[in-house]
């Protein structure tokens, strides 16, 4: 009789091992050896490795195209943030915060499927079934092709998607889900990245477009190791204040189409609604003649959003004064506070300041710039910015004004949204959408020309 030789290989960094140990010598992590025939993967005879695993090479010509058999959701919003649906064979990992409605949007995602025929499994390692269906029944989403199950073991998982080859399958979440053949416990690093390897297999080998709920943790990133981000194909975010009603979809990364895309939703009582129109969503309700606001226009993908950026100027009785950012970057705020001390000779130095957006968007571009100065200028000095203008502009440290980059649809925005004239960089010399522009070199004569 023919014994079979046996290694032993770590599930957490992959090392080979001639025997099984406790701890794996690779990455110090312990219970993750195990004993497997070595002639799997890297210990395999060199010819029937490269016979069995031979993938065959076609002219570029003649490589299908499928771009048809994406399946669309019909929730504008969704689509256009994916660049047109979901590929099938690709796996797709929604992050957000605990409440920021990702298992929501998942649900309606499927259901919204399931209406135009696509067989849809929504596993659940979180909710059981009843729950899910509770929500469903809250956002109205009791389409018949929608399967739900409820699972947290992976085997059990894939052994459940294996068994009904449904069109889209959507995990909630990556973090609930246990391998038990590998140590350590759920959401952990080796977890993490095994559940995603295998599911990522299941989606390529079946064809079938996998749908993620990824949690993050405070700063933002991914819970998990970074590896999901680079063995999946999409990543969107859905970020948005818990207390706020508004919620933005955006992708980090898509193999499938652009990146940088996003889409607006509104949280109701029944669930989430596309904004198609973010108009006025992220202007405030502050008074005519309140000193402290400027409103720029942010480019989010290639979607102009107008944005207010709010600030408080207030005299501290701390040592070192705060600076404290909410929607910008504190960072950035530091620099533009220096250049304002400095270059425009605006006393801050005993003063707290606190700068903030509205609606709970996230402004990281420097086009903000020059509304975050002018905000704080106008609230230091008491006197407001006019409230028909928006104000576009980096700001540099010399307290010079930059141009932003595609600064026309920016002002067509404006001028949609009825403001009458535009604080510019001087260098812009393109189209004026019939605004009144006022164009200043350097921070100086922009605080000048807007607050006299
Ligand atoms: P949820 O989708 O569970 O968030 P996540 O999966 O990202 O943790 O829901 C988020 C919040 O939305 C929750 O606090 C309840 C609220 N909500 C609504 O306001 N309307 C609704 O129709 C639903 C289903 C939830
Ligand atoms: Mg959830």
């Amino acid at each position: 009789m023919v014994k079979l030789k046996m290694h032993a290989r770590c599930a957490g960094c992959d090392r080979i091992e001639a025997r099984w140990r406790g701890c794996c010598p690779g990455c110090g992590a312990w219970g993750t050896m195990l004993e497997e025939p070595a002639f799997a993967g890297a210990a395999q005879p060199r010819g029937a490795q490269t016979m069995a695993r031979h993938a065959r090479a076609l002219p570029i010509r003649e490589v299908a195209l499928d771009a048809d058999a994406r399946a669309v959701t019909g929730i504008a919003e969704v689509d256009r943030v994916l660049g047109g649906g979901l590929v099938p064979g690709s796996v797709t990992v929604v992050g957000g915060e605990p409440g920021a409605g990702k298992s929501t949007l998942l649900l309606q995602v499927a259901q919204a499927l399931a209406c135009r025929g696509r067989s849809v499994l929504y596993l659940s390692a979180e909710e059981s079934p009843a729950q899910v269906r509770l929500r469903a029944e809250r956002l109205e989403a009791l389409a018949d092709g929608l399967l739900l199950a409820s699972d947290c073991h992976l085997p059990g998982v894939v052994a459940l998607i294996e068994a009904h080859l449904p069109e889209v399958v959507v995990l909630d979440s990556i973090q609930s889900l246990r391998d038990p053949g590998v140590a350590g416990t759920a959401g952990g690093v080796a977890q993490v990245r095994e559940c995603a390897d295998a599911l990522v297999r299941v989606a390529k080998q079946r064809r079938i477009a996998i749908v993620l709920v990824g949690h993050v943790t405070k700063d933002g990133q991914l819970a998990g190791p970074r590896t999901l981000e680079h063995v999946v194909d999409v990543v969107c975010e859905l970020e948005g204040e818990r207390h706020q009603a508004l919620r933005l979809l955006r992708t980090a990364k898509n193999r499938f189409g652009p990146v940088g895309e996003v889409g607006c939703f509104e949280m109701t009582g029944t669930g989430l609604r596309g904004v198609e129109d973010a108009g006025r969503l992220f202007l405030g309700e502050a008074a005519d003649g309140t000193a402290g606001v400027a409103v720029t226009v942010a480019l989010e993908g290639r979607r102009p959003l107008a944005c207010e950026v709010q600030a408080l100027v207030a005299r501290t009785r701390l040592a070192t004064p705060r600076r404290v950012a909410s929607g910008l970057d504190v960072q950035r705020l530091h620099v533009l506070l220096a250049v304002l001390e400095r270059r425009a000779r605006l006393p801050l130095g005993d003063h707290d300041v606190y700068a903030s957006t509205v609606g709970g968007v996230r402004l990281g571009e420097p086009g903000v710039d020059l509304a975050v100065c002018l905000a704080v200028a106008s609230s230091r000095r008491r006197r407001p910015v006019p409230r028909n203008l928006v104000v576009l502009g980096e700001v540099g440290l010399a307290g010079e004004l930059r141009p932003v980059p595609q600064t026309q649809p920016r002002l067509a925005e404006a001028a949609r949204l009825g403001f009458e004239g535009a604080i510019m960089p001087a260098a812009y010399d393109g189209a004026e959408f019939g605004l009144r522009l006022v164009r200043a070199p350097d921070l100086v004569r922009a605080i000048g020309g807007v607050l006299g």
